[in-house]
């Protein structure tokens, strides 16, 4: 038996995410491919026309979550998941997401070339809405397949033009009629998932792979602030309840609040939406996104407590009202599949270094279902959620290397 990881091909990985890269493409070269949009329709059916000759199943579930499988020895034996997401941010790179979906069929391409059939079923999965810039919060799918969370809860969100995930997955399960629904969850025995580091450590420190260690914290948060329209001439100042103003206030205000010197806290408001929007009316409604992260849960936790009562209190006299969209606590990976991951790569002559991930991923919530973890590979200069996004083809082949034995370890020669 050859490794799988022996046959991983660079320049086919490398092309299969420049062909992806096409779906939803931006003039500067990144990529805008918003969750259940058309453009993540036709680029799962490039996924689907990519892999025909390697025999693989297509499976959606009611959280359009959208898997290949790769048949086992054991036909009822739970699979072993890898994979990640294909929506993007708005102005997204080609790596984000892309990446986790690319090297899982790349490794299934290279234990096919190797003639192995595990024991296991072996499954690439992009995950429903991991991003959340469509619709939030992010990772929906992932946590829906977890039971983390309701998919009912989700299914009125709805975008900026105000269509819901609702409508937008019953579209999606149109465009793949052909594709089977299966309930959603199913027993897991292990999920790995590759995704770029989007952080300086790897490129800075000359590794190509990194195994993580675990997902800091994330709170995310709505903030909205209701004031009263008046004319931006005729309305004197004194009597005014000027909801962009209050909003603005607000925002230093928190900004202030959680400055930290050590650069470990994260505060970001990425979005505000005014009312009526209009350069003469004084606005009356704002409403802006929070994004607040910690390593340290007890901090994060008391940190996000606080919000409501300091924007109530800075964006006097405006009402203020708060809706926590998303929670998640900081987790470890297991340290079997840490090392699992560092053995396989050190057998390839593959050096690792173990760093946390300080951005969110859908393996915090397989983390709840069965054994987890992940593989770092660098970005250029740590830079994503961003057109410039970039990564070598030669890094991108370490991971799949990497991530093509481990799936033959987990699932079982
Ligand atoms: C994931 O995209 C995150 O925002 O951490
Ligand atoms: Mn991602
Ligand atoms: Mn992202």
């Amino acid at each position: 038996m050859t490794r799988p990881s022996t046959h991983v091909d660079a320049a086919r990985l490398w092309q299969s995410h420049l062909s992806l890269a096409r779906h939803g493409a931006t003039a500067a070269g990144g990529v805008n491919r918003q969750a259940l949009s058309d453009e993540e329709i036709a680029a799962r059916r490039e996924l689907i026309a990519a892999t025909r000759d390697l025999g693989l199943a297509a499976f959606t579930d009611a959280a359009g979550n959208f898997f290949l499988r790769m048949d086992g020895r054991e036909a009822d034996a739970p699979p072993v998941l890898t994979g990640s997401h294909i929506d993007s941010q708005p102005t997204g790179g080609r790596f984000d997401g892309a990446y986790g979906v690319l090297a899982g069929i790349e490794a299934i391409r290279a234990l096919r070339a190797s003639g192995i059939t595990p024991r296991r079923p072996i499954e690439v999965v992009a995950w429903m809405n991991e991003e959340g810039s469509r619709f939030a919060p992010g990772m929906m799918g992932s946590a829906a397949f977890a039971g983390a969370a309701e998919l009912s809860a989700f299914l009125t969100v709805t975008d900026a033009s105000g269509v819901s995930v609702g409508d937008e997955l019953a579209r999606m399960q149109k465009a793949f009629r052909d594709v089977p629904l299966r309930p959603l969850g199913q027993p897991v025995a292990a999920y790995v998932e590759a995704h770029i580091e989007q952080g300086p450590l790897l490129e800075q420190e000359g590794f190509s792979v990194g195994v993580v260690t675990g997902i800091q914290g994330k709170r995310t948060f709505r903030v909205t602030v209701s004031g009263e329209e008046a004319h931006a001439g005729t309305t004197p100042l004194r009597g005014r309840r000027d909801a962009l103003l209050a909003a603005t206030a607000i925002i230093q205000g928190l900004s202030r609040a959680f400055t930290d010197p050590d650069d470990i806290l994260k505060f970001t408001v990425g979005r505000i939406e005014v009312q009526p929007n209009a350069p003469s009316v004084v606005a009356a409604r704002a409403v802006f996104s929070i994004d607040l992260r910690h390593p340290d849960s007890a901090r994060l936790r008391s940190l996000g407590d606080d919000i409501a009562g300091l924007s109530i209190d800075y964006g006097r006299p405006c009402e203020v009202t708060v809706r926590e969209l998303s929670c998640a606590m900081s987790l470890e990976f297991p340290q079997p599949i840490r090392d699992l991951i560092r053995g396989r790569a050190t057998d390839i002559g593959i050096r690792t270094l173990d760093l946390p991930s300080a951005a969110g991923h859908d393996a915090r919530f397989l983390h709840g279902v069965c054994p987890s973890g992940m593989i770092f590979v660098p970005c250029k200069g740590g830079i994503s959620h961003n057109e410039a996004e970039s990564a070598t083809a030669s890094d991108l082949a370490d991971g799949a290397r990497v991530l093509a034995d481990v799936l033959l370890d987990l699932a079982g020669n």
